[in-house]
This record gives structure tokens, C-alpha cells and sequence, in this order.
């Protein structure tokens, strides 16, 4: 590790919260939050066991609150019980929720179907009642393959509900990544549709876990289940394949949920590392859901009257903590939406934030700066083209937010009256971490300002040791938080040389560089290892390579980033091909084949933006790429550093002017 990370300070203005907020916010004022922070600091141990009584319902209370035996394998309420679905559906029956609406589903077509608490807890019992009918049991992993719909709820939830362990794979992977996570996990049930339907087209997803199970290996999978979307044809296994429809047939509605200790394994989510393949990131039952609805109640403020969109897919951990889990246990009410932001065209969102009343906003800068780009172009569909006065907070997720897409957002969509929360956290984090509280927090654009309560980051060298304000340095949470990853699933040695390296004194590192201001606050630089962040989506430059070095025509691939003004940063592989560099078209025609190979063998979000080649690639003596230099020619920039380490300078000058 390195501490060699410039820091950037850009915005100083600051915008106040609203003083309506400050009035009614769940945490009000910087006195609520200091008294939050005080008694968390006081006596950690009191303040969780606190929060898990006050707002979770278990089933047996726990006496004990953490457990730091074999740190950095940490247990939050070890010896509790509790159901994660009892927790968002159960607890409404008999309170004013129970007949509220839960979901509101809008279709890419714009139909809207509405769910309420009541039916929803029907919906998802008769389901698991399914599940139970086929035999699979508590522990058992299902890996869900589905796309944004009532059922990725009601799936979610029913395996909660049984303690069957999910594991949710982005309906833009491809077969590849299925089959993988399946071996990984060792899943014994798929949930799937025949497709989904997005911006008007509809793309197959059954055929690709077809082609998944017949990439050999997935021999512990009994059962796939289709739910029938599109009327797509599909092929059948009869032995395997389920309809939805046909299995939930003459199950009862009803089905208690199964009490599991706090720590069994919720889901496991897949995200990018540095090296080697995608880390399954094991999440517990009570720490998450309980971080999950603090963080709704604090940082979004949420109240069941509340309209909540958060518009990231289930696939990721935000459609998690932020979609399936959240919000429910929030009790409010909240849009599913199937489509994508630009279809009928790039009013949509705005579209329906007016329909539906939103109150609560919370997207990714990607989609922001994409729609700032679109509305400039034609008024229609431009923010203030609609009325979008029910909105009171709006948030951001998944990467900085650049000051001027931040303004832009506060200014357009939020009518300089709701904050902009932006919400830094990770798959590893469960929920958030660092963040602005509406009724709280003195805004900075670009800053993801202060640790909510119990959250102890810092910003330290590396030996552990804080730097001062406004240098820069590594972003590591020092104290154990109850949604905090509990194990990296199947690797628990890669789980500790990843989070909690030995020279970083026990503490969690995340991964991001970063730094703290005059005022405390934070400012993420970005990360410090080889990962991308493009649309908000991490993207290990290792997955890219290993796919492109796969196909026949490749010798060898280099993949670094290039910032980019929408998606924040854009993929560029430099590519040695085994034969003669290709010239002119050749070598458009191959890059597009590459191109198209990556979005096949990991998905579209991975698809390289540009590819150079080139005989060679710049290497030390000792044989390391030196992607650094890389990242300078991708951007076009002229290279000033030192190459005196190089074996072969000249190839720098190559890889600048092909393309
Ligand atoms: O680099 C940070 C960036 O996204 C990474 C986490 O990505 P992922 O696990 O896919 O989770 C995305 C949704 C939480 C972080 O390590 N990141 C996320 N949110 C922010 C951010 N960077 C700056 N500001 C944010 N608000």
C-alpha cells in the first residue's frame, strides 16, 4: 500500500438543512445527532443492543451484544433469534400498515400494479410455502436471477422468511456469471423469469441459466423456478423446471416464519476485488436488517407516510438494503420500477416522481448526469417540465458526485429545497455509512460529510495512524458495526487479508481513498486498488482482462479507467492479439468482436469503451504492467512521469497513436 493519494478539494459553499425539516426529522438537529454520536461512543455495546431492542422483533432476545472471540469474525447478538421477513411484513398486521400499499409496480410499459403490506405478506408466504413443497430448507443457497418485479421481492422474502440463503445475480450478467456464482455457492434451487423487458425490448433470461447449468457443475441444483414475464418461449427440462404459477397452486397463504440465529447468513451478494474472481460478500439477518432500517429512518428520515423510490435493481446491494429489506421494515411506501430512465424517453423519472407522489428520491450521479445531458436537449423532458413539489430529500449513491451534478440535482430536481444526501457505503457495509441526515447535516457538494452514529471512520496512513486534516490517506472504519460483511463466502482467509489487513491495527479498510476537511468532513478520492466504478457498478480491471485474455485471438490485456463525464468512468482495454497488429478497419472489426466477447462473457456494464492495440505492453524489468502509465495514455495525456523502470519505453508512443 501506498499513501501516495492527492487530495482535491473543490466545492466550499454550503447549504443549510431546510428548516421544516430540521423541525420534524427522526433525527433532528446537530444536537439530535451529537446525543446519537455521544452515547454510541459511551458505550458501544449499549447503543446496538439499544437499537436491535427497540427495533427489531426477535423471537429470543439476546444477552449477549458482540461477540469479538474471533475477531475479525465478528457476531452482533449471538445468541438471538429473529426472522428478517417477520421483521418487514408481520410486525404491520394489526397496525394502520397493514392495509397501506407496500409496492407500487410500474411496468417499462407504464402498468402499475399496487401491493399492499397484507397481500404482500400473502404473496411471499404462499411462495415460501412453495419452496417448503419442493423440499428446499433453512441454509440451502438460492441463487435469483430476476428482473426488477413484485416476484424479486416476494422471492427475496420468502427465502428470508425460510432462512434459505439468497443470492441475487444482476439480470445484465451473463451466463458465465450465473454459472459461476452457482458453483460458488453450491445453490440447489434458481429463480428465474423467461425475460425481462427493458426500454421496450425484452431479453432472454431462462436460456441463460440453461446455458449456465450446461457449463457443468451445478449438479446440487434440483429445481429451477421461471416466472412467466414475457410469454417468451423457453426451452424445458422437465425433471428441473417450474413454473411460478404452477408451484405456488393450492399453497396457503400462510406460513410462519422460521426463527434463525442473528448471524445466519441473510444473502450473499458478488462485487468486484482487485484480484482474482468476484467476492461473495456474506451478510448476516439482524445486524443487516437492522442498520438497513436505521439508516431509512435517519438517513432518508422515512415515515410510513413516506413514498420511497430508490431506483437500483435488486441485483446490487443498494436493491437490497434499499428495495427488498429497508423500506419494508420502514413500513412506507415504495415504487418497483421494471424499466430504464430513458424509456419512453428521459422524462420518465420525473414522470413518475409527479404520478406517484414520491417523497423520497434516492438514484446514482450516473443517471443524473445523463438526464442533466438529455434535459439540456429538449425541455420536455427536462425536470422542471414536471411537478415534482411531494419530493422532500433526494439522495445519491454508488460514486462521488461531482460538484456540478450536485448542484444540478439540488437546483432541478430537489427546487433548492430538498437536501441532496449523498450516501457513501458499500456491498461489504451492508448500508450506510458516511452520509448527510436531512434534518442534520450542513450540506457541501461533493462531500459525503459526516459518520452516522456508531460508525467510527477515519483516515489513516499506512500504519494505522489518522493523518491530519486535508491530507489524504486510507479510509478505514475503525470499530465493528452490526450490517459490517461477515465473511468473504467460501474464503474466509481472502476476507481477512482484503478488510482487515495486519499493519492497519484490526481495522476494517474499505478500499477507498479519501479525506477529511477543517469541518471533519469526508471526501472519497476514489479507490485505491485495481477497481472500477463505472455507472456506480464496481468492476474489477481483473474480471475485464481475464475475459478478454480468454478469447482465441488475445495474447495478453491490460484494462485501466478513463474518468468519464457520464457513466464516471469508461473502460479502456489495451489489447496485444496473437498475430499481426490489426490496421485501420482489421483492427475496428476485432475491437468490436472484443467488445462484444466481454459484454457476453461478464455482461454489457463491462464492455470496453475503447481498445488500443499494440505489440506490446509497458512492463518493469521484473515483468509488471504498468497500468499507471496506462491510465495516462487512455486519457490522452502526455506522459511525464518516469519510465526509467520500463523494459521498453518505446511502446508507450505505440499504444498512444493506435487505435
Ligand atoms: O468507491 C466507493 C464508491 O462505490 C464503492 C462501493 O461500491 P459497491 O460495493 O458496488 O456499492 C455501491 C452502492 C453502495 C465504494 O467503495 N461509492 C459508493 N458510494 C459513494 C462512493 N464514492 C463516493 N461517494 C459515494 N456516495
Amino acid at each position: 500500500m501506498t499513501t501516495e493519494i492527492e487530495s482535491i478539494l473543490v466545492e466550499n459553499r454550503v447549504f443549510p438543512p431546510p428548516e421544516d425539516l430540521v423541525k420534524q426529522a427522526n433525527v433532528s438537529g446537530m444536537e439530535g445527532y451529537q446525543a446519537l454520536c455521544d452515547e454510541a461512543r459511551r458505550d458501544p455495546d449499549a447503543f446496538w443492543a439499544r437499537l436491535a431492542n427497540e427495533n427489531l422483533v426477535w423471537t429470543k432476545p439476546f444477552t449477549q451484544v458482540l461477540d469479538e472471540s474471533s475477531k475479525p469474525f465478528y457476531k452482533f447478538y449471538p445468541d438471538g433469534q429473529m426472522n428478517v421477513s417477520a421483521n418487514c411484513l408481520d410486525k404491520h398486521l394489526g397496525t394502520p400498515t397493514e392495509n397501506r400499499t407496500a409496492l407500487i409496480f410500474e411496468a417499462d410499459d407504464g402498468k402499475v400494479t399496487k401491493v399492499t403490506y397484507k397481500e404482500l405478506l400473502a404473496r411471499v408466504s404462499q411462495f415460501a410455502n412453495a419452496l417448503k413443497a419442493q423440499g428446499f430448507k433453512t441454509g440451502e443457497r438460492a441463487v435469483i436471477y430476476l428482473p426488477m418485479s413484485i416476484e424479486a421481492v416476494v422471492a427475496m422474502q420468502a427465502c428470508a422468511r425460510l432462512g434459505i440463503i439468497h443470492s441475487v445475480v444482476f439480470g445484465g450478467f451473463s451466463a458465465k456469471s450465473i454459472h459461476e456464482r452457482t458453483v460458488d455457492v453450491g445453490a440447489t434451487l434458481i429463480i428465474t423469469a423467461d425475460a425481462q423487458i427493458r426500454g421496450g425490448k425484452t431479453i432472454a433470461l431462462k436460456s441463460a441459466v440453461d446455458e449456465a447449468l450446461a457449463m457443468g457443475g451445478c449438479d446440487a441444483v434440483r429445481k429451477v423456478i421461471t416466472y412467466k414475464r414475457a410469454g417468451s418461449d423457453v426451452q424445458w427440462d422437465a425433471k428441473r423446471d417450474l413454473w411460478w404459477h404452477d408451484v405456488i397452486q393450492g399453497q396457503s397463504t400462510d406460513c410462519p416464519p422460521v426463527a434463525v440465529d442473528a448471524d445466519h447468513p441473510l444473502f450473499i451478494l458478488y462485487t468486484s476485488g482487485s484480484t482474482g474472481k468476484p467476492k461473495g460478500v456474506q451478510h448476516s439477518s439482524a445486524g443487516f436488517l437492522l442498520w438497513s432500517l436505521m439508516t431509512m429512518k435517519w438517513t432518508f428520515d422515512a415515515k410510513p407516510t413516506d413514498v420511497f423510490w430508490c431506483t437500483a435493481d435488486v441485483g446490487w446491494v443498494t436493491g437490497h438494503s434499499y428495495v427488498t429489506y429497508g423500506p419494508l421494515a420502514a413500513g412506507v411506501t415504495q415504487i418497483v420500477f421494471e424499466g430504464v430512465p430513458t424509456y419512453p424517453d428521459a422524462g420518465r423519472f420525473w414522470k413518475m416522481i409527479q404520478e406517484h407522489k414520491v417523497t423520497i428520491f434516492y438514484t446514482a450521479p450516473t443517471a443524473i448526469r445523463s438526464l442533466t445531458k438529455a434535459s439540456e436537449a429538449d425541455a420536455k423532458v427536462h425536470p422542471k417540465s414536471f411537478d415534482l413539489s411531494s419530493l422532500r430529500i433526494i439522495g445519491s449513491v454508488g460514486e462521488p458526485i461531482n460538484p456540478e451534478a450536485w448542484v444540478w440535482y439540488y437546483n432541478n430536481v430537489g427546487n433548492q429545497r430538498c437536501p441532496v444526501i449523498d450516501t457513501w457505503w458499500q456491498t461489504e457495509t451492508g448500508a450506510h455509512m458516511i452520509t448527510p441526515l436531512p434534518g442534520v447535516t450542513p450540506l457541501k457538494p461533493g462531500s459525503c460529510t459526516l459518520p452516522l452514529p456508531g460508525i467510527d471512520a477515519a483516515i489513516v496512513d499506512e500504519t494505522g495512524e489518522e493523518v491530519e486534516r486535508g491530507k489524504g490517506g486510507f479510509l478505514v472504519i475503525r470499530r465493528p458495526w452490526p450490517s459490517m460483511i461477515r465473511t468473504i463466502w467460501g474464503d474466509p482467509e481472502r476476507f481477512k487479508k482484503t478488510y482487515f489487513p495486519e499493519e492497519l491495527k484490526g481495522y476494517y479498510l474499505a478500499g477507498d481513498g479519501a479525506q477529511r476537511d477543517k469541518d471533519g468532513y469526508f471526501w472519497i478520492m476514489g479507490r485505491i486498488d485495481d477497481v472500477l466504478n463505472v455507472s456506480g457498478h464496481r468492476l474489477g480491471t481483473m474480471e475485464v482482462e481475464s475475459a478478454l485474455v480468454a478469447h482465441d485471438m488475445v495474447a495478453e490485456a491490460a484494462v485501466v479507467g478513463r474518468p468519464d463525464d457520464t457513466t464516471g468512468e469508461a473502460v479502456v482495454a489495451f489489447v496485444v492479439l496473437n498475430g499481426p497488429l490489426p490496421q485501420g478497419d482489421d483492427a475496428a472489426a476485432v475491437a468490436k468482436q472484443l467488445r462484444d466477447w466481454v459484454a457476453k462473457e461478464i455482461g454489457p456494464i463491462a464492455k470496453p469503451r475503447e481498445i488500443r492495440f499494440g505489440e506490446n505492453l509497458p512492463k518493469t524489468r521484473s515483468g509488471k504492467i504498468m497500468r499507471r502509465l496506462l491510465r495516462v495514455v487512455a486519457k490522452g495525456e502526455p506522459i511525464t512521469q518516469d519510465v526509467s523502470t520500463l523494459e521498453n519505453p518505446g511502446i508507450l508512443d505505440q499504444l498512444s497513436q493506435v487505435r
